[in-house]
């Protein structure tokens, strides 16, 4: 059985006051995982933040707290081979990368591995989702994009379920992520489809009151 998982995206949040604003969604006591949203300006037309500030969060969410959160990062770039040893060092835990973004996902796989790190693929909103299934014994988790990726605050896709739907039947195991216009209004057919891993940006950052938001997330997911 799946762990329901609800990851705040950081993205949504105001990068001056961004330690406060993160321990804020934590102390909600529903977040087990932070979404690192990593852009490069070249696989998504928009650049975000990169190791210096995974390494600078990483202080505020040490390893050896009682509850350690996960670093659930969110490569939007285009060589992903390229920053795997970087996020291992900075702090991070899981490596997204993108399918779209490489010849050659399996010797991703294996690298991110060999730093340490939990694989997960990623496909944007145009990419089969039968593209996974080569790999998906080998990875972690599978994200299902459910906005085009590169900005935070987009209409979620619900046609994107069919894929999460074809993932839970054929991998029960699996962890699969959904990311982008995930919100109170919308967590329903994710949920349903099997969706556990729920990253909500928007929804959860920019509201007074992210309790409100997390434990309806949080509790749409628990079966
Ligand atoms: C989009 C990012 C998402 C985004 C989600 O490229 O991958 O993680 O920040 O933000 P919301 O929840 O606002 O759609
Ligand atoms: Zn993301």
């Amino acid at each position: 059985m799946v762990k329901p998982i609800i990851a705040p995206s950081i993205l949504a949040a105001d990068f001056a006051n961004l330690g406060c604003n993160c321990k804020k969604v934590v102390d909600t006591g529903d977040v087990d995982w932070l979404h690192i949203d990593v852009m490069d300006g070249h696989f998504v037309p928009n650049i975000s933040l990169g190791s210096p500030v995974i390494t600078s969060l990483r202080k505020a969410f040490p390893r050896d707290d009682a509850k350690p959160i996960v670093f659930d990062c969110h490569m939007m770039v285009s060589e992903p081979e390229q920053w795997i040893a970087d996020i291992a060092k900075a702090g991070g835990d899981s490596y997204t990368f993108h399918f779209e973004a490489t010849k050659d996902p399996a010797k991703v796989i294996k690298k991110i591995k060999e730093h340490g790190l939990k694989a997960a693929m990623a496909v944007k909103p145009g990419t089969p989702v039968e593209e996974v299934y080569p790999y998906a014994a080998d990875l972690d988790m599978v994200l299902v994009m459910t906005v085009e990726p590169g900005f935070g605050g987009q209409k979620f896709m619900p046609d994107m379920m069919e894929k999460v739907e074809k993932l839970r039947a054929k991998y029960p195991n699996l962890d699969v992520q959904v990311d982008g216009g995930l919100a109170k209004d919308t967590i329903e057919p994710a949920a349903k489809a099997g969706a556990n891993v729920i990253v909500a940006g928007t929804s959860v950052f920019k509201p007074e009151d992210p309790k409100e938001v997390t434990s309806f997330l949080k509790d749409a997911v628990t079966k």
